[in-house]
C-alpha cells in the first residue's frame, strides 16, 4: 500500500512551456477530470519553469517562474515533466529532481542518447520513475512496446524513419523534383524546420532516436556517439530521380540491428543513421511529409509496423501525457515502472564492419578499358558487383584515349562498408575516373531489390 494520503493529487512541475509544453499544459486543463479518474488521483499542475515568465501571459501568474532549479525540488512536486531540451541546465535539474525522489517524464532526445544511463541510475538510487516515451516519434506509441510489450521477445531489427523535418525534405524533393535548397527553406517556411535545422538535416536528431531504441531494443546501452551518422545535405535531385529511375526512394534511415557473430561469441548491436534507396514498394516508402513510421522484427512476433506523427506539440504532448498517467497511477499504488533493462551489454559494430549495399554512381572517360578498369577496383576490394549500368555516351564517344563522358551506376552486393570506402578511394585515383558523382545505401529492409538486379 501507499503511504500517499487516499485521493491526494498527483503534484506536477512543468518544465518548458513551448510547442509542446503549452499543449500539455492545455490538455491538463481540458482533460482534468478524465485523467484523475484514469490516475485515480486529480493531477495538479504547481509550478511551471520558462526561461522568460513575461512572455507566458497565458499562464496562472502564480505558477509561472524563471527558478527551475528552485521548482524541480519543493516539497510539493511529485512528478517533474521536462520539455525544455538540450543538455544543460536539464541534466542537472532532472538529476536533482530525482535525487530528490521526484519521479521524471521528458521529451529530450539528446540527453536520454547522451546521458541516459546517469539519469537511469539516479533514478533507481530513489526508486522515481524515468519515463520517456515522447523523445522518440513523437505520439508514436514505440518506446513502451519495445520496453514491455516485446520484452518476452528477441528484437533483431527496428528500422525507420524518425525525424519528420528531413522526411517532408525529401519527399518534397521527390514530389516535385526539387533541390535541396529549395525544399528545406519550404520547410522552413511552413514550420518544420527550425531556423537552424542542422540537428535534423545532419541526422544528428535521429542517431540520438536511434541510440534510445537501439538500447531498449537490445537491452544494452547504446549513445548517440556509438551511432553512425550521415545527414542529408549531399543528397542531391539527381540522387532522387536515379533512385526514381530504379523504382527506389531515398529515406533517411535510423537502423538499429542486432548482428549475429559468425564465430560463436556475442552478438553485436549495429546502429546507423544515413540516407538510402528503399524499393518504392516498401512500406517505408510512402511516408511521406512529416510522418514517422518504424518497423520492428522480433524473432516470435514477426514484423510490426510504427506510424504517425512523429512530432508537433499535441501529438508529442500526448505522448508525454500517456507517461504522465503512467507514472501517476504508480504513485497511486505505490510502486514504480520497469527499470532499464541493460543487462545484455552487447559490443556495439563500428561502421567499417557493417555490411550494406550500395550505388555508386560515377563520371567516366567514355573509351575501351574503363569498365574493366572499374570492376577491377571493385574486385580487388572484395566488393561484388550486382548490377551496372551505362548513361550517356554517342556517336563521339569510344574513341581510344576520347575525352567523351557517360556516367556508370554501378550497385553491389552486401560488403563492408570499410570496404566500399576503400574502393572509392581507389576508383577517385584513376586516370580515367572524372568523378564519384554519388555513393547511396541500398537498403532492402527484408525485400529483394529486384529494380536493381540486386536479390537476396
Ligand atoms: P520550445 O523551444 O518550443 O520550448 C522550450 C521551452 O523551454 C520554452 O518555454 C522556454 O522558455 C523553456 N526554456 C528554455 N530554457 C529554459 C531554462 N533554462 N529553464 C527553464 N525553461 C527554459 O521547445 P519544444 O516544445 O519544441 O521542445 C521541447 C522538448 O521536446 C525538446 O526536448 C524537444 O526535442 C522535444 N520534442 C519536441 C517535439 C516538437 O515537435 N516540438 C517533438 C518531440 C520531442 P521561454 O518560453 O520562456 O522561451
Ligand atoms: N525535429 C524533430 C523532427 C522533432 O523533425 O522529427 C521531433 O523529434
Amino acid at each position: 500500500m501507499t503511504d500517499r494520503a487516499q485521493g491526494a493529487p498527483i503534484r506536477v512541475a512543468l518544465l518548458g512551456c513551448g510547442t509542446v509544453g503549452g499543449e500539455i499544459v492545455r490538455l491538463l486543463t481540458d482533460q482534468a477530470d478524465d485523467l484523475a479518474a484514469r490516475v485515480g488521483a486529480p493531477v495538479e499542475l504547481v509550478g511551471v519553469a520558462v526561461r522568460r515568465p513575461h512572455k507566458h501571459p497565458e499562464l496562472p501568474a502564480g505558477l509561472v517562474t524563471a527558478d527551475a532549479a528552485g521548482l524541480v525540488t519543493r516539497d510539493d512536486v511529485d512528478i517533474v515533466v521536462e520539455v525544455v531540451g538540450g543538455i544543460e541546465p536539464v541534466r542537472t535539474l532532472l538529476l536533482e529532481a530525482l535525487k530528490a525522489g521526484k519521479s521524471v517524464v521528458t521529451a529530450n532526445k539528446a540527453l536520454l542518447a547522451e546521458d541516459g544511463a546517469v539519469l537511469a541510475e539516479a533514478a533507481d538510487a530513489s526508486g522515481a520513475d524515468l519515463y520517456y516515451e515522447a523523445a522518440v516519434a513523437g505520439a508514436i506509441p514505440l518506446l513502451r512496446p519495445l520496453r514491455e510489450s516485446l520484452v518476452g521477445d528477441r528484437i533483431t531489427r527496428v528500422a525507420g524513419i524518425v525525424n519528420g523535418t528531413t522526411n517532408f525534405i525529401l519527399s518534397s524533393m521527390a514530389s516535385s523534383g526539387a533541390g535541396y535548397t529549395d525544399a528545406l527553406e519550404e520547410a522552413t517556411r511552413l514550420g518544420y524546420a527550425e531556423a537552424d535545422p542542422s540537428a535534423d538535416v545532419d541526422g544528428y536528431d535521429a542517431a540520438s532516436k536511434a541510440a534510445i531504441l537501439a538500447s531498449l531494443a537490445f537491452h544494452t546501452r547504446v549513445t548517440a556517439a556509438d551511432v553512425h551518422c550521415e545527414g542529408i545535405r549531399t543528397v542531391s535531385a539527381a540522387d532522387i530521380a536515379a533512385a526514381a529511375s530504379l523504382d527506389c526512394t531515398i529515406k533517411l534511415l535510423a537502423i538499429c540491428e542486432r548482428v549475429p557473430s559468425e564465430d560463436g561469441a556475442a552478438d553485436a548491436v549495429s546502429a546507423r543513421v544515413y540516407p538510402a534507396m528503399i524499393p518504392s514498394a516498401h512500406p517505408l516508402a510512402s511516408v511521406d511529409g512529416a510522418f514517422n513510421a518504424v518497423f520492428v522484427e522480433a524473432e516470435a512476433a514477426g514484423q510490426l509496423m510504427f506510424y504517425g506523427q512523429g512530432a508537433g506539440g499535441a501529438p508529442t504532448a500526448s505522448a508525454v501525457l500517456g507517461d504522465l498517467v503512467a507514472v501517476g497511477r504508480n504513485l497511486v499504488v505505490g510502486g514504480r515502472g520497469p527499470r532499464e533493462s541493460t543487462y545484455a551489454s552487447l559490443p556495439v559494430l563500428p561502421m567499417g564492419a557493417v555490411s550494406t549495399r550500395y550505388h555508386v554512381s560515377l563520371e567516366v572517360a567514355d573509351r575501351a578499358g574503363v569498365l574493366a578498369a572499374v570492376a577491377r577496383e571493385f574486385a580487388q576490394h572484395d566488393v561484388s558487383i550486382a548490377a551496372v549500368r551505362q548513361y550517356g555516351g554517342g556517336r563521339n564517344g569510344g574513341s581510344a584515349g576520347g575525352s567523351a563522358a557517360v556516367r556508370l551506376v554501378v550497385v553491389t552486393h552486401a560488403a563492408p562498408d570499410s570496404a566500399l570506402a576503400s574502393t572509392v578511394e581507389a576508383l577517385e585515383g584513376l586516370d580515367a575516373v572524372r568523378g564519384v558523382e554519388s555513393v547511396l545505401r541500398v537498403e532492402d529492409l527484408g525485400r529483394s531489390v529486384s529494380a536493381l538486379g540486386v536479390t537476396g
